[in-house]
């Protein structure tokens, strides 16, 4: 497995880590309807990756991928390999909690339990079998540091979680996640119920985070994909529906210098 490439660019060198998740010739069906088409995608380690492309392209089906969260959705079908780790996770033996455990998910609305911010950071750890006190506290004080919202709440451990703002909570999900130390961060349009301070904030998180965790992040803003990430892949319906890969690459190429028409009426605002 070499990617490990460093690829140049006018203004930066992006160095880029190992491939950590692959897709080779996947389609998606949700019973008969076709929502992916043939996608071949490598994501690299330690680097944000940005899914984009008009709504109901099969963002959210792509990264459901990953942690095989469509296996929860009647009737839908993946063809072609996913691998995590060159390990194919579609395989009967492979453990899914605990590749949902590696691969962890935030969504674009905030989801914290109506529970404690303690409570909440516990809850996973927890259920990993995790149950002394003292490492709990632990695991806590990380995950909150990690995510930027230790100083926010450290005096509010035992308040409900639902207490916080939007931008905190979101915060908090991503310290839940944080806590059973995954390798991977799915993040599903994570900004798109924020205000633009707080998504500032998460982005600047994001770009923290990604020098130790795989992020792919989904989103509809051309904006934030090109300040937050460092690959693209841009995703199109075809006549059928069925999405399709059209184009991936470094960020500032995509962005500055799109090869394909598609990709450059689409980040120019022509449609979608
Ligand atoms: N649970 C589901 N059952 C049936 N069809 C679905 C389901 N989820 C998504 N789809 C369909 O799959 C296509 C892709 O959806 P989605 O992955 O949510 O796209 P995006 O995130 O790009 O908006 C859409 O046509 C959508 O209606
Ligand atoms: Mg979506």
């Amino acid at each position: 497995m070499e990617l490990n490439q460093v690829l140049f660019d006018k203004e930066k060198v992006v160095e880029l880590g190992e491939v950590k998740l692959k897709t080779e010739g996947v389609s998606l069906y949700y019973r008969n309807f076709q929502a992916l088409r043939n996608i071949s995608l490598e994501i690299p380690d330690r680097a944000i990756t940005a899914i984009i492309g008009p709504s109901g392209c099969g963002k959210s089906s792509f990264l459901r991928l990953f942690n095989r969260m469509n296996d929860l959705i009647g009737g839908a079908r993946v063809e072609g390999k996913v691998e995590f780790d060159d390990i194919s996770i579609y395989e009967d033996a492979i453990d899914v909690v605990e590749l949902r455990k590696k691969v962890g998910m935030v969504f674009q609305r905030p989801n914290p339990f109506p529970m404690s911010v303690f409570e909440n950071i516990a809850f996973g750890p927890k259920r990993h079998g995790k149950k002394n006190r003292k490492e709990m506290e632990e695991i806590i004080e990380r995950s909150l540091k990690q995510a930027a919202l230790w100083d926010d709440v450290k005096d509010k451990l035992n308040q409900s979680a639902l207490a916080l703002s939007g931008g905190q909570q979101q915060r908090l999900c991503i310290a839940r996640v944080l806590a059973v130390e995954p390798e991977v961060i799915l993040m599903d349009e994570p900004c798109s119920a924020l205000d633009p301070i707080a998504t500032l904030k998460i982005e600047d998180l994001m770009r923290e985070l990604s020098q130790d965790y795989t992020i792919i992040i989904v989103t509809h803003n051309m904006q934030q994909a090109a300040r937050v990430s460092d690959i693209s892949a841009f995703f199109m319906m075809e006549e059928d529906r069925a999405g399709i890969l059209v184009e991936k690459g470094l960020t500032s190429e995509i962005f500055t210098n799109p090869k394909d028409k598609r990709t450059e009426d689409y980040i120019t605002g022509r449609f979608g």
